[in-house]
């Protein structure tokens, strides 16, 4: 296994270009199989969790290429409809798979997808939202099998749960609904720019979708969808990630390929924290000179603060004097950075699904362990700061969702390397 030794503290300064974003990435993978014949798909992110879902739709019967961020798929020899654990236990997104492979064959199984390290990760909205359009769906030797016994038809669908909206149900709700009879009303949809991206997709092949980027989505199911080429959106959550690197080492970066309407959250976080934000078109500059304050977040479904950049937040504000306060309402389980970033010297105590952070001076490097994707990318940025070596082991985690992420910080000024361990 890789690990990553980054000498600090070190400031960030220079431009860094954000790559296609993993988490539209992966449900427009699952929804080209509702159409059969070739499409390319641009702008894709070559991390592992994508090379999975290629891996995946190959073993259904999908020819496909994926060179340099393209990927070439034809599902015209798409022929079976069983999801296997062996590709589902390392990405639990398959679940997204549900729902076109059951538009399309009438019959989808897909395994279940396991827990992970933040927190318990249900399908009940996804049951609920195909049971909703006619769809039999039962859970037997650990595989979700799903049938349409008669031609699936629309329905107004409540998919909120205890923690609000759910992105993949939504994903899966409205892949299906596209194909299945008559008009279908999503309430409580996410709003995730993701899933605008798949619905963009979606109308692209055919489909008639309104409502994307609201809780309220409206689709008129169509016979069929044609094959198209689709260009996938910059990545929020890995752009926001280098605006926290830039501001936890009092750098001045420039993050290129972002708009900035998809980061509101995070920039009035960083703006309120003292972080200086400047953007220009596709362009955002980020100037960290001054000490910063203290701010309390909470992690909400989008438009709210993503659960996604946590656990940056956390590292940022583990070097911020004072006393801040993260609440996470997504996955409340979702801490397993704190207790490596205390290890780096950070002062943080845990009271249920809040972290109370009493800034620390500095934080020292030391050797520290990736448990979740995110969680690894807040224990970088703490050993960007950090006085001494870091070293990050597991780093398939980060491996999972950033691209190229050492050469990035290279170029940005940061002492990186990966090296084996
Ligand atoms: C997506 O996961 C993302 N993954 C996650 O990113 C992200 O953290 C999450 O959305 C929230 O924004 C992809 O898009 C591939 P949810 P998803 O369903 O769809 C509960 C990353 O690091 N829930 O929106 O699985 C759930 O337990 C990953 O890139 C139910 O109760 O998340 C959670 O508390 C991590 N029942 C909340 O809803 C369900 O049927 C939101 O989860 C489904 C979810």
């Amino acid at each position: 296994m890789d690990a990553i030794l980054i000498d600090g503290p070190s400031r960030l300064e220079g431009t860094v270009r954000v790559s296609g974003a993993k988490n539209a990435a992966l449900p427009i993978l699952a929804a080209s199989v509702l159409a059969k014949g070739r499409m390319r798909l641009t702008n894709v992110p070559q991390v592992s969790d994508v090379f999975s879902m290629v891996r995946l739709l190959k073993s259904l019967g999908a020819k496909v290429g994926f060179e340099q961020g393209v990927v070439d798929i034809d599902t015209k020899s798409l022929n079976r409809n069983k999801a296997d654990y062996r590709y589902v236990s390392t990405m639990r997104a398959t679940v997204c798979l549900l729902g076109p492979l059951l538009a399309r064959f009438g019959q989808a199984l897909v395994s279940l997808p396991g827990g992970c390290v933040i927190g318990p990760r249900p399908i009940d909205l996804h049951i609920k939202g195909l049971r909703a359009l006619g769809a039999e769906v039962n859970l037997e030797h650990g595989y979700v099998i799903a049938e349409a016994k008669k031609p699936l038809k629309g329905n107004v669908i409540y998919l909120g749960g205890a923690y609000g909206s759910s992105v993949l149900a939504t994903a899966n709700v409205l892949m299906t609904a596209v194909l299945a009879k008559g008009r279908t009303v999503i309430e409580s949809a996410a709003c995730e720019p993701e899933i605008v991206d798949l619905g963009k997709f979606l109308i692209r092949m055919g489909a008639r979708i309104e409502g994307l980027g609201s809780p309220l989505i409206e689709i008129e199911g169509v016979k069929n969808l044609s094959p198209c080429d689709y260009d996938i959106i910059f990545d929020r959550i890995e752009a926001g990630s280098y605006m926290i690197a830039a501001a936890i080492s009092r750098g001045d970066v420039t993050i290129r390929d972002v708009s900035v309407e998809a980061l509101g959250a995070v920039a009035d976080k960083l703006t309120e924290a003292g972080v200086q934000l400047r953007s220009n078109g596709n362009q955002l500059r980020i100037k960290s000179r001054s000490a910063l304050k203290p701010v309390s977040v909470t992690t909400l479904a989008y438009p709210g603060f993503p659960t996604d950049l946590q656990a940056q937040m956390t590292a940022l504000m583990s070097l911020t004097p004072g006393i801040s306060v993260i609440t996470e309402k997504i996955f409340p389980e979702r801490f397993m950075h704190v207790s490596e970033l205390n290890r780096m010297g950070a002062q943080i105590r845990l009271e249920g699904n809040n972290a109370i952070i009493s800034g620390a001076k500095g934080l020292s490097g030391a050797p520290v362990m990736a448990s979740d994707l995110r969680a690894s990318a807040a224990l970088v940025l703490a050993g960007l700061v950090a006085k001494g070596q870091t070293q990050v082991s597991r780093v398939y985690h980060l491996d999972r969702g950033y691209e190229g992420l050492v050469e990035k910080l290279k170029s940005l000024g940061a002492k990186i390397k990966r090296v084996k361990q």
